[in-house]
Parts: structure tokens; C-alpha cells; sequence
């Protein structure tokens, strides 16, 4: 007799992460220090070293239990953003808020929706918690929302949207984002992931704070992180805005402790560190402008609308493109398997040297 797994969660296809550099060095047998990963859109930048002093002087505090509700943090987070401290909510990472809103909300038969091209943990908070979804077919890799508003019927409970969108790039104008949400029934949440709000400089990009603060949509709820810009994803702490009763709905089923007692020290710290904020937007935009034409030349498609990334199309199976990057010392994301675009990869931005290493890596790949 075996322990008997639900068909649905046998069912399921796990999140792949970017592949770790340890794990890469021990398969190809190279020198972790030799090798580049681009692969998990973090920040090549590293923390503010404010907050490496913040985490060295706390460690000694690590025998206690966090602040479970993070009062310090979500006072913090709550003044920047001009929000009573309970129009929060936090997760151990942004990801854990996209599971909570599936487990907290979604009721028997009822289903989300999200874009084809689309963050891959929004289909397996879904069906993680036994339920089912509609993938709207993207237009040339943008989000339908025309499409999205036809989708949704009496059974629709959340609606998942990443703007900019992972692994895409791709961003919904303001404009076409107020005329969605007016649109939307109130009796359906509309997650807007905002992950990489930081790094979008772009004038048509959507206020979204507006929604819950000007228009009181109950139904919208912001998802921000610690992961990109801060560089802070080892640490694990995303947020969300949205009215209190939304966010106490959701609260019933947060972990207790979910955000760990360095963690949160870490991001206070990290909140008066805008100098590394800027520092990194500045990075990203100066590789881009480097890197995005380099590989225009060899001929390829690249989507590099927004973000701290790029989406970019080989035209031959990405898989042996991804292993032969391996072999020099150079990870990126294959999006062949969760985001089913087989010829794709998606690249963060390194270091220059990074990314020098990644634009000869591919030359040589390629021809
Ligand atoms: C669109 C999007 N949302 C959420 C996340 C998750 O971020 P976190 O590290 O906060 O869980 C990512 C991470 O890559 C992302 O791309």
C-alpha cells in the first residue's frame, strides 16, 4: 500500500526555477566562480550593503520567533506608500501571495484567468488548490485584455495579470489598464503583479495605486517585491496593497511567521536605500542599450519592452541552446518547458562582464 496522492496534485508540473550556479559547476564540471547566472531575473548589483551590516548585527537575534504580523515592516512599507498599515499584506516572496489568493478566494468550480506568456505560478496556485483556469491567447505575446473581459463569467474569481509581464517583458499602458478594470465586475479579483514596477520608467505605464486609493476598487490587489530591484530574493518578501477587507479575507491563510526575523529587518533597512535603487534602474538601462542591439545583429527576435530582462527567440530548439550556454559558463532561462515558447529564452541583466560573457557565449552557440 502506497500514501495516494490527489490526481490533481500528481498531476501538476512543478515551478523550474533558473538553475543554481552550484548546480550547474557540478554538472559540467566547471568553477562556480567562472560561471554567470542570468537566469532568475535578480539584481547583479547584490543588497544595499546597508542592509549585509543590518543582517550581521541582527543574526544574534535568530533564537527568537519573528514579529508574525511584521509591525515594523508593514509601518515602514505602509508610510512610503501613503497607506494605512492594514491595506497590507506580506508573503515569504510575492509568489507566496499568488497562492494565497488561489487557496483564500477560488471556491468549488470556480476558476482564474491569465495570459498565454505569463508568470507560470499563477497556473500552479490555481490548480495547486484544485481548480481550473482560462489561458487567454496572447496577441504577438501581449496580454489580450479584450479577450480577458469576454472570458469572464459567473464562475470567474481571479484574474492574474503581470505588468510588466515575466517572461515577456511586455507592458500594459495605463490606459488600456483603466478601461479593464472599470470593466471587471466587482465580484472578481484582479491580481495586478507589478514585480517590476521599480524598473519601468515609461510615462504611459499604469498608476495602479489609483485603483484601490481614488477609484476604492475593492476587487485589485498590487503585488510588489523585495526580489528585484532591492536585491533582496534570497531573503523572500513580497507585499500587497488592496482595501482591508480583501486583505483580512486573504490573511486567513498566510503561514505563521512567513516572513523570517532577518528578513524583515533587512527590508526596513532596505526602504531608505533609494540610492541602490536608482543605481540598479540605471544598470539595467545601460545594458540594455549594450546588449538588446548586440544580439539584434545576429538576426533574433528579442522582446525587451520592460524590466530587468529580455525574452529572446534562437529560432532552433532552445533546449540545446540552453546546454550548450551551460558548457561555457553562462545560465539563462529556456522557455520551453512553463511557458511553452520552445525556441525562447529569457536573460536577466549581469554585471558588463556578464553580459560580455553571455553575448560571446551565444555568438559562438549560434554559428
Ligand atoms: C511577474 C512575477 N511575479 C512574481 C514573482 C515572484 O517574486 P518573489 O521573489 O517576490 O516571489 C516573479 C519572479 O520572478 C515574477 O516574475
Amino acid at each position: 500500500m502506497t500514501v495516494k496522492q490527489p490526481d490533481y496534485i500528481a498531476s501538476l508540473a512543478p515551478y523550474v526555477p533558473g538553475k543554481p550556479i552550484e548546480t550547474v559547476a557540478r554538472e559540467y564540471g566547471l568553477d562556480p566562480e567562472k560561471i554567470v547566472k542570468l537566469a532568475s531575473n535578480e539584481n547583479p548589483l547584490g543588497p544595499p550593503e546597508k542592509v549585509t551590516e543590518v543582517l550581521r548585527e541582527k543574526i544574534k537575534d535568530i533564537h527568537y520567533y519573528p514579529d508574525g504580523g511584521a509591525y515594523y515592516l508593514r509601518e515602514k512599507v505602509a508610510s512610503k506608500f501613503n497607506l494605512d498599515p492594514d491595506w497590507i499584506i506580506f508573503g515569504n516572496g510575492s509568489c507566496e501571495i499568488i497562492e494565497y489568493c488561489a487557496k483564500a478566494l477560488l471556491d468549488y468550480g470556480e476558476h482564474s484567468i491569465f495570459s498565454e506568456y505569463s508568470f507560470a505560478m499563477y497556473k500552479i496556485a490555481t490548480l495547486a488548490s484544485n481548480h481550473g483556469y482560462k489561458e487567454i491567447p496572447a496577441k504577438d505575446y501581449r496580454h489580450d485584455l479584450d479577450a480577458f473581459l469576454k472570458a469572464i463569467d459567473d464562475k470567474t474569481k481571479i484574474i492574474y495579470i503581470a505588468n510588466p509581464n515575466n517572461p515577456t517583458s511586455t507592458m500594459i499602458k495605463g490606459e488600456e489598464l483603466d478601461r479593464f478594470v472599470e470593466k471587471v465586475p466587482d465580484s472578481v479579483l484582479i491580481v495586478l503583479d507589478e514585480a517590476y514596477y521599480e524598473f519601468v520608467d515609461n510615462p504611459d505605464y499604469p498608476d495602479s495605486m489609483k485603483y484601490i486609493k481614488d477609484w476604492r476598487k475593492d476587487n485589485v490587489l498590487i503585488l510588489r517585491t523585495f526580489s528585484k530591484i532591492y536585491g533582496l530574493a534570497g531573503l523572500r518578501v513580497g507585499y500587497g496593497f488592496g482595501n482591508p477587507d480583501l486583505i483580512q479575507k486573504i490573511e486567513k491563510v498566510r503561514s505563521p511567521f512567513n516572513l523570517n526575523l532577518l528578513a524583515q529587518e533587512a527590508c526596513i533597512a532596505a526602504l531608505d536605500c533609494e540610492d541602490h535603487v536608482l543605481k540598479s534602474k540605471e544598470h539595467v538601462k545601460k545594458e540594455k542599450a549594450c546588449v538588446v542591439p548586440e544580439i539584434e545583429k545576429m538576426g533574433l527576435r528579442v522582446l525587451a519592452e520592460e524590466g530587468n530582462f529580455i525574452a529572446v527567440d534562437t529560432g532552433k530548439d532552445v533546449e540545446e541552446v540552453f546546454h550548450n550556454m551551460q558548457k561555457k559558463g553562462v545560465i539563462v532561462r529556456p522557455l520551453k518547458g512553463g511557458y511553452n515558447m520552445p525556441t525562447w529564452f529569457r536573460m536577466s541583466f549581469g554585471l558588463r562582464e556578464h553580459d560580455e560573457m553571455f553575448l560571446n557565449a551565444l555568438k559562438e552557440v549560434l554559428t
